[in-house]
Order: C-alpha cells, then sequence, then structure tokens
C-alpha cells in the first residue's frame, strides 16, 4: 500500500500496461503503440517485467528458466516482486517524471494472476506484498489481451516453467485478468486477441489518446 492507502496514480506521464496470457499479444501491441508515439512525437520508454532491470535479469533467468525446477511458491511470488520493486525505483518513476509515456510489457496484474490465482496462492496476501513494493503505482491504463489459453500457448514453440503449466492454471489465470479488468473498468480495456492486429491496434491508440495531455512531447 501507498502510505496514504490509496492506490497511486502519476500525475505527470502516462503509464500504460498489457496484461493477457501468453501468446495473446502483449509484445506485438506494445512495440506497435511505442511505434505510434515516437511519430506523434512523445518519449515511449518500452519496458517488461520481469527482467528489465540488472537484477531483474538475474531474477527473470531464475523464475523462467526451466533448469531452475521446483521453487516453493511463495520464493516464486517474491522474486517476481523483487522485480517489481527494482522496476518501478529505477525506471518507471523516473520515466514518468520527466513526462515520458511507460508502455510496460506486464505488471502487478501479472503476479495475482499467476502467483496468486495460479499457484493458489492467498491473492490477498500477495497483493499487499505487490502492493507494498511498488509503492501501490497503478498504470492510467491496463490493456487486457483476452484470449483462450489453447489459443494463445498455440502460437509459439518452446515453453518456459511458466508456459509449461496446466491449461486449468492458464484458465485460472484468464480469469483473473477479467475479474480485475471488470473491478476497475475506468483503468482497464480488454480487448478479444482474436482480433486482427490493425483492430487491436486502434482499439489501444484510441484509449491511450486521452490520456496522453500529461506527457511530454
Ligand atoms: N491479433 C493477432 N492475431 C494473430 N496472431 C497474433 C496477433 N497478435 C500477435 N500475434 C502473433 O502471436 C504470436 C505471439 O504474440 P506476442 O506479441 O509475442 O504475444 P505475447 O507477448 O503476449 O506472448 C506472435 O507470433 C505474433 O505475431
Ligand atoms: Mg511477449
Amino acid at each position: 500500500m501507498s502510505t496514504s492507502g490509496q492506490p497511486v496514480y502519476a500525475e505527470r506521464g502516462v503509464f500504460v500496461c498489457f496484461e493477457g496470457g501468453d501468446g495473446s499479444g502483449k509484445s506485438t501491441q506494445s512495440r506497435r503503440l511505442a511505434g505510434w508515439l515516437a511519430r506523434e512525437g512523445f518519449h515511449a520508454r518500452l519496458t517488461h517485467e520481469p527482467g528489465d532491470t540488472l537484477v531483474g535479469a538475474e531474477l527473470r533467468r531464475i523464475v523462467l528458466s526451466p533448469e531452475t525446477g521446483e521453487l516453493s511458491d511463495r520464493t516464486e511470488a517474491l522474486l517476481y516482486i523483487a522485480d517489481k520493486a527494482e522496476h518501478v525505483d529505477t525506471v518507471v518513476w523516473p520515466a514518468l517524471n520527466r513526462g515520458e509515456v511507460v508502455i510496460t510489457d506486464r505488471y502487478v496484474d501479472s503476479t495475482l494472476a499467476y502467483q496468486g490465482a495460479g499457484r493458489i496462492l492467498d491473492v490477498g496476501e500477495v497483493e499487499a506484498v505487490a502492493r507494498w513494493a511498488t509503492g501501490d503505482l497503478r498504470p492510467h491504463l491496463t490493456v487486457v489481451l483476452d484470449l483462450e489459453p489453447e489459443a494463445g500457448l498455440g502460437r509459439f514453440e518452446g515453453r518456459d516453467r511458466i508456459e509449461g503449466e496446466s491449461l486449468e492454471f492458464h484458465q485460472r489465470v484468464r480469469d483473473a485478468f477479467v475479474a480485475m479488468a471488470a473491478a476497475d473498468p475506468e483503468h482497464y480495456l480488454v480487448l478479444d486477441a482474436r482480433s486482427d492486429i490493425e483492430t487491436i491496434e486502434t482499439a489501444i491508440r484510441d484509449a491511450v489518446r486521452p490520456l496522453l495531455a500529461q506527457a511530454d512531447r
């Protein structure tokens, strides 16, 4: 939680997050959004979790490498959350303070979905730790690319530790993303990830455009 116990939304800069299952199009759409923003003259900082800091890259290797083998569920959650703390402090806030548009491929909701709903840890407990670690900084907009797990996993080959989980696990993850969006419609956009890439891209631009008054060119 923040010191005030309230979610924190940056007053300068714009914070956009992409969430959704594996293969739902997060990397595709986050790159496209960053490209469009740059062409429009904004400073877009494309980033991702886990792994976009020096310590985060180490944490990412541990949590995703099949060589890691079994990890206690709590250990896994804490490693992901440590990555977030480092990411928010050293990447996200500095860019927001410069008036940039920060686009992150995954954020807190992924940990709530994968380590909470997926692993069946107590989601409220995981959330309390994740909110503490991130100072409860929230995206102005989270885009959920919604796709049945079978379709997403079918879009690529090779499985990391998380992608190799059961279909039931991935179904719980999907349901968790949709439920989080439904609970806070002001800050979420849920899109059908089966639509074509350009249709999704246009819907995302339409949702981001009104937020750009807070961003510097
Ligand atoms: N709307 C879409 N329809 C069909 N294929 C898509 C769509 N969006 C992305 N893809 C393809 O699906 C694969 C996974 O997309 P990616 O953006 O890497 O997903 P994620 O980052 O969510 O895992 C890529 O091969 C990508 O080209
Ligand atoms: Mg990706």
